[in-house]
């Protein structure tokens, strides 16, 4: 059993989202204590914007590699090998304007490599890296419901996710955290309800 928890909120010890990142590994690693945990923490080390060596070094063949793309291609794989080796994937996902960080869009940017985690057929887009749990820790100061006008937050990772073969993403919810302590509090103990029934 492999879990890979990932953080990406810049408030430190401030931070709901990490809370609830933490609980749900704890939850599981009460669960399978033989799993092995592997944290990484995108606002402490974070993963570069793709750019032209990267991009290549994942979704070009070898033969067509140049210098650069070569350089990369061990680290840039072993990125996606990791999500692609996990049972459990635990993510972090503070809410940005209005969506997610862009230290966590760097992390999918490298996900998301078609024929790895989805191909295109005569059937449309079809997703290859089912077969493992995604849990996504939402946060966010106010309260922006699913499918709601300036939502682009829990709809694009679960869209996101659905693409690559992951239908049914797993949502924690932490919101109103910016309404003061008393809607901090009840909204963290709400989540960590749901985190416990996981
Ligand atoms: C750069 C930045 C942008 C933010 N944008 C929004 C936003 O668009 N909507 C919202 O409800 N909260 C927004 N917030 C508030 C955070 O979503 C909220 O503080 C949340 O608790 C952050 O997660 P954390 O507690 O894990 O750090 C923003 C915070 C920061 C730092």
């Amino acid at each position: 059993m492999k879990i890979l928890r990932i953080d990406t909120s810049v408030t430190g010890a401030e931070s709901a989202s990490r809370l609830l990142t933490q609980a749900t590994v704890d939850h599981f690693r009460a669960r399978y204590p033989e799993a092995e945990v592997t944290e990484l923490d995108f606002a402490a080390d974070p993963l570069p914007h793709i750019d032209p060596a990267s991009m290549g070094a994942i979704r070009f063949p070898a033969e067509r590699h140049d210098e650069a793309m070569r350089a990369v291609h061990p680290v840039e794989r072993a990125v996606l090998d990791q999500f692609l080796a996990s049972d459990i994937v635990i993510v972090g996902a503070p809410m940005y304007n209005f969506t997610i960080p862009s230290s966590l869009k760097a992390w999918l940017d490298r996900l998301g490599v078609p024929g790895v985690t989805f191909s295109y057929s005569e059937g449309g887009p079809r997703g290859l890296a089912g077969g493992r749990r995604v849990i996504v820790a939402l946060s966010q100061g106010g309260l922006y419901e699913v499918d709601t006008p300036f939502e682009h937050h829990e709809s694009y990772l679960r869209d996101f996710f659905a693409f690559i073969g992951i239908d049914t993403v797993e949502f924690i919810r932490a919101n109103r955290i910016g309404f003061g302590p008393d809607a901090r509090q009840q909204s963290l103990a709400e989540a960590q309800a749901a985190v416990a029934r996981l």
